[in-house]
């Protein structure tokens, strides 16, 4: 039996992150030239059950069987023995890779699980629907991240840019004119449950306020929505700018996000602001085509430890 192999791209939020998790819209985008990968390898010889983990990316080598119930690899693996109803997986080694950085608001903890989730159904020849590989993929995210809205589960399983909604059906969105993205790193670790939970403590002191500032940013997602399908960069640049300006009122941006941004303004970004779930991690900048690498370079002059230029590029319904 062949080894079986699945990829999942990274993510980008773009509009409307923390509104989200109140109900807002938010769109996001797939990454490709990030991704995480999950192999499967049968084991012919050895004992029977035995499940072999290996994630080199984190030093991990261990039986499933001496693998804590609670690690998000156990579950997302519980999660596919019960979709399949299955008792046990059979012998295999499982290897896990990613290109996806950390904590860093891309998607890497749902993109492990969804290539995992995809490469052993595949293995198993019980291929589930990329809505039912969602679905499972959010029950994981829930033990990274507290109360995930699910966007990222979502972009990452369809592998489209959308908008997305909690509890409504997601919306594909069928690019007309390209767009060029950079994403810089601002090397500043910052989980994303931590910064959700803040947002909540702020919320809950006074649930009127900071309603209307997710009220505000929905509106500006749902204005960004035909600005990114038509390409029109113009409204875009200035629609970044002030969801930076309500994220800044939610207490989620830094300095060093605040001079990335800055800095690519500078350069010639028509737009930027931060990505996720913020005080660190990621931003993001709308570039001119032939700007993408002054842009870049204005980043890491600034201090962004990373970059990665992404195009949005037309594509049709599939
Ligand atoms: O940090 P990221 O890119 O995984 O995104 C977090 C986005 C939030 O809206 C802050 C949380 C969520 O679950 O949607």
């Amino acid at each position: 039996m062949p080894a079986i192999y699945a990829k999942a791209p990274g993510k980008i939020i773009l509009f409307g992150e923390h509104a989200v998790v109140y109900g807002q819209p938010a769109i996001a985008i797939p990454v490709n030239k990030v991704s995480a990968t999950a192999r499967v390898l049968p084991k012919i010889s050895g004992g029977k059950n035995q499940v072999r983990i290996k994630a080199s990316d984190v030093q991990l080598d261990t039986a499933l069987s001496d693998l804590d119930k609670n690690h998000p690899i156990a579950v997302a693996i519980q999660q596919v023995l019960n979709a399949i109803e299955l008792d046990q997986l059979p012998s295999l080694t499982l290897m896990i890779s990613s290109t996806i950085p950390i904590a860093a608001g891309m998607g890497s903890s749902a993109a492990i699980t969804i290539a995992i989730i995809r490469a052993l159904t595949d293995f198993l020849g019980k291929p589930l629907t990329t809505e039912a590989i969602s679905a499972l993929a959010f029950e994981v995210e829930k033990i990274h991240h507290g109360t995930p809205s699910g966007i990222d589960n979502q972009v990452i399983a369809h592998q489209k840019p959308m908008l997305y909604s909690p509890g409504k059906p997601i919306e594909q969105l069928i690019i007309r004119e390209p767009t060029h993205w950079v994403i810089a790193d601002s090397g500043e670790e910052s989980p994303t449950k931590s910064t959700v939970a803040d947002v909540r403590k702020l919320h809950a002191q006074d649930p009127e306020s900071y309603d209307q500032v997710f009220e505000k940013i929905g509106q500006i997602t749902l204005k960004a929505r035909p600005a990114l399908i038509a390409g029109d960069t113009g409204t875009l640049g200035q629609l970044m700018l002030e969801n930076q300006y309500f994220l800044e009122q939610l207490a989620v941006s830094s300095p060093k996000l605040e001079k990335l941004i800055s800095a690519a303004v500078s350069a010639g970004a028509i737009g930027a602001k931060l990505s996720g779930g913020g005080r660190g991690g990621n931003m993001i900048a709308l570039a001119p085509s032939e700007k993408t690498q002054p842009i870049e370079a204005a980043l890491l002059a600034a201090g962004a430890t990373r970059v990665i230029t992404t195009t949005l590029i037309k594509k049709g319904r599939d």
